[in-house]
């Protein structure tokens, strides 16, 4: 008798992303966890090295001199790495605090517009006149709204612009943060694939980047939602709680 073809159910799919999700961030972890000791061991390792290194003749000591700097930048960029690591793939502990949506978009805009401007690409912010803090992690809230914009830049690649625009909606008690990019737009049959982890079109990309800022939404009862602009180009909506529940979360 022929087998009856096996068909996952959608909630059998969702589910098996999800398990795959928890794994991958348990191994990451993990893997920050584990290279961190071996990292601060070499970092004493090579500061006793430098000492030796100061009793040897000028030349030796110049020519060494630049090689430690470049030992000691990537050894802090490595440290820095598995400090990020470990604070979205652990627990995802959300440091909450009132934080005002102004700044951080402010800073965010701030920080990518040169790259942006490099390109031909304007960034612009627009804000209500008055926008009520949220409770938040503002570290994670941060490295989601760069996530966002980084990848709206990246996607119109020249000459365009990318918009990024909070509103308040009082009664569902929620702000949403828009980040719209005048790019090519998103393929919305696959649009959850987007946000697995390692998916990328990019050469040189990750595929995290989305996948994160989907942690950080979760960790802080919220979400992220992506869609097509009425023009052009893709429009990535992240929806946050105004209001936390101190009941659920301490
Ligand atoms: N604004 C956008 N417009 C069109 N496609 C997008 C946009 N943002 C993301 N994507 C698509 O989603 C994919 C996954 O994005 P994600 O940020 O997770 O990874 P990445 O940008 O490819 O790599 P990384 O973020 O690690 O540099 C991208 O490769 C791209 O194909
Ligand atoms: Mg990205």
């Amino acid at each position: 008798m022929e087998p009856l073809p096996v068909t996952p159910m959608p909630q059998d799919a969702a589910k098996a992303v999800q398990e795959k999700q928890l794994l991958l961030s348990r191994l990451l972890a993990r893997l920050a966890h584990e290279i961190r000791n071996p990292l601060s061991s070499l970092d004493i390792h090579v500061q006793l090295l430098e000492e030796d290194v100061a009793h040897t003749p000028p030349e030796v000591r110049a020519r060494s001199a630049a090689r430690f700097r470049i030992i000691h930048t990537e050894i802090e960029r490595l440290n820095n790495l598995v400090k990020q690591f470990l604070s979205l793939a652990g627990r995802t502990a959300v440091n909450r605090q009132p934080v005002q949506v102004a700044a951080v978009t402010d800073h965010v805009c701030a920080l990518l517009r040169p790259e942006a401007a490099a390109h031909g690409i304007e960034i612009a912010l627009e804000l209500p006149e008055a926008l009520p803090p949220i409770v938040a992690d503002p570290d994670q809230l941060t490295q989601a709204l760069v996530n966002l914009v980084l990848n709206a830049v990246q996607a119109v690649g020249r000459e365009g612009r990318v918009l990024v625009a909070a509103r308040v909606e009082v009664a569902a008690n929620q702000m949403h943060i828009a980040v719209t990019d005048t790019g090519k737009g998103i393929d919305l049959e696959n649009v959850e694939a987007l946000f697995e982890p390692f998916y990328t079109t990019k050469e040189d990309g990750s595929g995290l980047g989305l996948w994160i800022v989907r942690q950080i939404a979760v960790a802080h009862g919220g979400m992220i939602r992506a869609e097509n602009a009425a023009t052009r180009g893709a429009v990535f909506t992240l929806t946050l709680p105004l209001r936390v529940n101190e009941e659920n979360h301490g």
